[in-house]
């Protein structure tokens, strides 16, 4: 069993409002329970969290130290520019999952850029809701 900590980042709480066509019809609080069915099934302890604010997100970051064995984060558009976040994974050290929901390497020049892949077990971008819980299936080939 692996405590793991999912983290949204900005905008992703809009899911299911925000850009249908790109992050699909699926809303924040169901794709939310589908990564606890998930994770429950694979007898993970999964606590989810979301802010809008970078430094928020720091301290969420900063506070899963002792309290967490994996993270799984979609920094949303921070991704793409977020020193501060890249370096509060750091300073944890826990292993980080990067998922997105849409192909981030089709989209805009600009989303191709992320402060977070190279410091990352892995990165799971494309397949919608579904790239969480291809997250949690990844976390027991990092032997958590
Ligand atoms: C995203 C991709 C980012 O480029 C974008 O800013 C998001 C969502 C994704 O899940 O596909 O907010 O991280």
């Amino acid at each position: 069993m692996a405590r793991i900590c999912v983290i949204h980042g900005p905008n992703l709480n809009m899911l299911g409002k925000r850009e249908p066509s790109v992050y699909g019809a699926m809303d924040y609080a169901a794709l939310n329970e589908s990564i606890l069915a998930r994770g429950a099934q694979l007898g993970h302890a999964v606590s989810i969290r979301q802010s809008n604010h970078e430094g928020e997100l720091v301290d969420i970051i900063q506070g899963l130290s002792g309290a967490a064995d994996i993270v799984i984060i979609n920094p949303g558009a921070y991704t793409h520019t977020s020193v501060a976040i890249r370096d509060a994974l750091l300073a944890v050290g826990l292993p980080v999952i990067e998922t997105h929901m849409s192909n981030v390497h089709k989209r805009e020049p600009f989303r191709k850029k992320s402060y977070i892949s190279d410091i990352a077990a892995g990165v799971i971008t494309g397949f919608g809701a579904q790239s969480y819980l291809l997250a949690l299936e990844a976390v027991a080939g990092l032997g958590k």
